[in-house]
């Protein structure tokens, strides 16, 4: 709809005008009136017609003050964010191509904008069937406009499609780069044995959530918004320590690019971790410079033996990175053989961590001196089926440790009626009890 706007250069009248506009009605207060860099006031009416703003001014102040007439398209609600962007984009093409875009074609663009995204500087990724469908082909100029106008912070755009269940490594395999240099295509070599080019090469994103900085590499490790409460709790859980004479240790089983490990160091624990993905280690070792931790990073065929732990350790060294599997975790410490004040475990692999469950007991047993260990247990679980995991998983820490069942906290559904939960077990060493 166009709606006259109205060009003041004397400042006295502009009051006038609004007054006599707001008495009848007429002035469009969702715009303020402005003062242009040329000095003139605009102020925006609702009238269409000049016969009508000209009966008003006779009307109500008998005269037609000195005045220069434009008009304007109003902007309706919807005309703001990104299905606004897109009408001013379609208005755009229209002049630019001097042809009508297809009705049919922009129904179909207009059913795709994305209506679920996350901004993860510099990339907007977006959920749901998107701007990589085929249609958007011909209309890539909107990608860099949409970025422009609504998410100023991003560079890139990319559209994530659920990960693969089976890959143990949880890699984002469904990313699709939409907009924007995204690195070089990932292949099996780039995967699994990539170098420190090609970790400069590629694209890296970073966040900040709950005061701490995580960075990833968005077609390489995954990363989970969807996580950030049971961050926040992991955070709150670990301020509490048990023994302010020992340093505080933490495991993190699975630590992909770190969150739960930072967290652990923020509150100044030592943590000990493990991790597959070469890339997550690299965004791992990211993390820890941006979070100003010092850290050790072990190669599977590295020794950390006591020596060099309390040499790390003088030297400040909190964060001990083992890059390999956990099934090394029991053989690293009984090599280290330095005893632990082992107060949290935890197990951040879905849909189970059960692989690593025997291991905990282990440790808690043979390489711990503190009284009890919290273990913190993810997995995916049917909501019929709570209390049995609850307790077979509590058995199974019974077996060889005394263990009780502290809390289940649900993070988020996984798929109807199954949800990603986290338990929490109270552990303690059974050695000396027999
Ligand atoms: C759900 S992600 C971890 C998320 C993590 N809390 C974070 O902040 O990124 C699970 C991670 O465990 C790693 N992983 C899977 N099996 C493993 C194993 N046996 N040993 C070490 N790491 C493993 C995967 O490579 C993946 O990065």
């Amino acid at each position: 709809m166009e709606y006259l706007l109205v060009e003041l250069a004397d400042s006295k009248d502009v009051k006038e005008v609004k007054t006599v506009l707001e008495k009848s009605g007429k002035l469009n207060k969702n715009e303020k009136i402005r003062r242009e860099n040329n000095g003139v006031f605009k102020i925006y009416t609702r009238i269409c017609e000049k016969t009508e703003w000209e009966g008003i001014m006779m009307e109500e102040i008998g005269r037609i003050i000195d005045h220069q007439l434009g008009t304007y398209r109003e902007r309706t609600v919807e005309a703001a964010g990104i299905v606004g962007c897109f009408e001013r984009y379609i208005d755009g093409e229209l002049k630019r191509r001097g042809t009508v875009v297809e009705e049919d074609i922009v129904r179909q663009l207009r059913l795709s904008l994305p209506k679920k995204y996350s901004v993860y500087p510099p990339m907007l990724l977006l959920s749901g069937q998107t701007l990589e469908l085929e249609v958007w082909k011909d209309h890539t100029r909107f990608f860099p406009q949409l970025l422009e106008q609504e998410f100023p912070q991003c560079t890139h755009i990319a559209v994530n499609k659920p990960i693969i269940e089976s890959d143990v490594m949880r890699r984002p395999f469904n990313l699709v780069p939409v907009y924007g240099n995204f690195g070089p295509e990932p292949t099996d070599t780039l995967f699994t044995n990539p170098s420190k080019a090609n970790f400069k090469e590629a694209f890296w994103c970073s966040v900040v959530q709950n005061g701490i900085t995580q960075h990833w590499a968005p077609r390489y490790t995954m990363f989970s918004r969807g996580n950030i409460k049971e961050k926040k709790r992991v955070l709150q859980l670990s301020k509490q320590k048990q023994n302010l004479n020992t340093l505080p240790v933490a495991v993190d089983m699975y630590s992909g690019i770190g969150y739960f490990t930072l967290s652990y160091l923020a509150n100044g624990y030592t943590v000990f971790c493990w991790e597959l993905n070469p890339w997550s280690i690299e965004g791992l070792i990211r993390g820890l410079t941006a979070n100003h931790h010092s850290y050790l990073v072990i190669g599977a065929d590295e020794v950390l033996d006591s020596k060099k732990y309390h040499a790390a350790i003088s030297s400040g060294v909190r964060a001990f990175v083992f890059n390999e599997s956990n099934e090394e975790s029991m053989r690293r410490f009984e090599q280290l053989s330095v005893p632990m004040d082992l107060q949290h475990i935890n197990l951040g692999l879905l849909p189970s961590s059960k692989d690593s469950w025997g291991s905990c007991t282990r440790m808690v047993n043979e390489i711990s001196n503190s009284k009890e260990t919290q273990i913190h247990v993810h997995e995916n679980v049917s909501i019929n089926d709570f209390d049995t995991f609850t307790n077979e998983t509590l058995e199974f820490f019974q077996k060889d440790c005394f263990a009780k069942f502290l809390h289940l906290e649900k993070v988020k559904t996984f798929a109807p009626d199954v949800w990603h939960v986290v338990l929490d077990y109270l552990v303690s060493p059974r050695k000396g009890d027999s």
